[in-house]
């Protein structure tokens, strides 16, 4: 049985938070798909191309990760690609609430659908994109929070967009 699953995410931009759970999820299943919210309610700062390249380079050498982007109803795309499987990150208790709800109304819109979370690594507790686009506008040290490979143009386009 081929086994995937996707991550869905705003990734605006992808952190080492994100990059550990994809990391995580690339072992337990055949294939990860890092389905990329286009449309949204939060206004993003990078737009959905720039969203997609800086995760297609910071999953370099993940040979079973699919990035993509998706509009509409997560439980839609799903069963448009045909998988079963969400993993979401759980970084602390204030996510719960919001992924349990998040995880039964996929159910309700598609029972097949199935949300599998991963406990995040304890560096990536405290870890959000808002709080890397925050720090990165005003100049501060993103390094530790997004992946080295992407840190340079991240920065750029944070401080491109602060001026
Ligand atoms: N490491 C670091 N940061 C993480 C993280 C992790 N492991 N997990 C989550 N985050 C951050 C995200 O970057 C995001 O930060 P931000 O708010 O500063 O941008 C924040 O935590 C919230 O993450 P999440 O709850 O996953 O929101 P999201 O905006 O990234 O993604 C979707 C939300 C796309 C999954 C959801 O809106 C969706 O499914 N939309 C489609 C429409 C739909 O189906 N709606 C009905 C759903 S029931």
């Amino acid at each position: 049985m081929n086994r995937t699953v996707i991550y869905p995410g705003s990734f605006d931009p992808v952190t080492l938070g994100h990059l550990e759970v994809i990391r995580r999820a690339s072992k337990l299943f055949d294939k990860v798909i890092v389905a990329v919210l286009i449309n949204s309610a939060k206004t993003p700062t990078f737009s959905i191309e720039e969203r997609m390249q800086l995760l297609t380079d910071a999953v370099a050498g993940l040979d079973n990760v699919e990035i993509a982007g998706f509009e509409g109803l997560l439980a839609a795309y799903c069963r448009q690609r045909g998988v079963n499987a969400i993993v979401k990150g759980l970084r602390a208790v204030s996510d719960f609430e919001y992924e349990f709800q998040m995880a039964i109304a996929n159910k309700k819109l598609n029972p097949e659908l199935e949300t599998i979370f991963i406990t995040a690594d304890a560096d990536a507790m405290y870890l959000s994109s808002s709080m890397v686009r925050e720090i990165g506008s005003m100049g501060g040290d993103i390094s530790n929070f997004v992946p080295a490979c992407v840190h340079d143009r991240i920065v750029e386009r944070l401080r491109k967009s602060s001026l």
